[in-house]
């Protein structure tokens, strides 16, 4: 696709999130908790279920996992759950410009185990920046995957990054994810942001 048209895509994509964003939550509240690559929503679901104060975001590339996902928080009546069809970061652009995270969850994202794909894995240092640029001081980012590779890189960037610092804080919080069910074991992470506010 030629650039202008990839830029235009673009430009449409976030103007349209922009403007879902402004009907969800006619107020939305100062911090949110996000879970990226939220799937089918049985994690979110499950969160927010516990964490009534929490406003709690899923968002996923793919349509036919949010539509169960939306589904599904319908069904359990909850206004502090919603889900979003889109990419991660770009819906990260679309947050009204006050929101901050307060608790990220990036559980079994797509591993992409071949070297020459890597590039495709949603945590690379970029996107890490980029979610620190949104969250709150002391914010969460909680990390699980079943791939032990991909576990020690995102271990190492976290180390070294500015930004985030590993610590030996417990899970906040359990509930199967459909990927999970599926893996003989897993591994799992959680780092603070030491960001000071943007
Ligand atoms: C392996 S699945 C894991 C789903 C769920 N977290 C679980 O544990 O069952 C990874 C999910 O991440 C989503 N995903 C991948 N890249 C993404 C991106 N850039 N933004 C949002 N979602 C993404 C995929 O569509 C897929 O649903």
């Amino acid at each position: 696709m030629p650039i202008e048209e990839a830029n235009a895509l673009r430009s449409s994509r976030l103007a349209a999130l922009q403007a879902e964003c402004a009907e969800l939550w006619g107020g939305w509240p100062a911090a949110i908790t996000l879970e990226i690559g939220c799937g089918h929503g049985h994690f979110l679901t499950a969160y927010a279920q516990t964490n009534p104060a929490e406003h709690c975001l899923g968002v996923d590339l793919l349509a036919d996992r949010v539509a169960r996902a939306r589904k599904k928080a319908r069904r359990a009546g909850r206004a502090n759950l919603a889900f979003f069809h889109a990419d991660a970061a770009l819906l990260l652009e679309a947050l009204p410009p006050a929101v901050r995270l307060q608790r990220i969850f990036v559980l079994f994202p797509d591993p992409w185990p071949k070297r020459r794909h890597h590039k495709n894995r949603i945590l690379q240092a970029p996107f890490l920046q980029q979610l620190a640029g949104r969250a709150l001081p002391g914010a969460l980012l909680c990390f699980r995957t079943d791939f032990e590779p991909y576990f020690r890189e995102v271990e190492s960037l976290l180390s070294n990054h500015p930004a985030w610092r590993p610590e030996q804080a417990p899970w906040p919080f359990e509930f199967e994810t459909v990927f999970q069910s599926r893996a003989e074991t897993h591994h799992s992470l959680v780092a603070r942001c030491t960001a000071p506010a943007p």
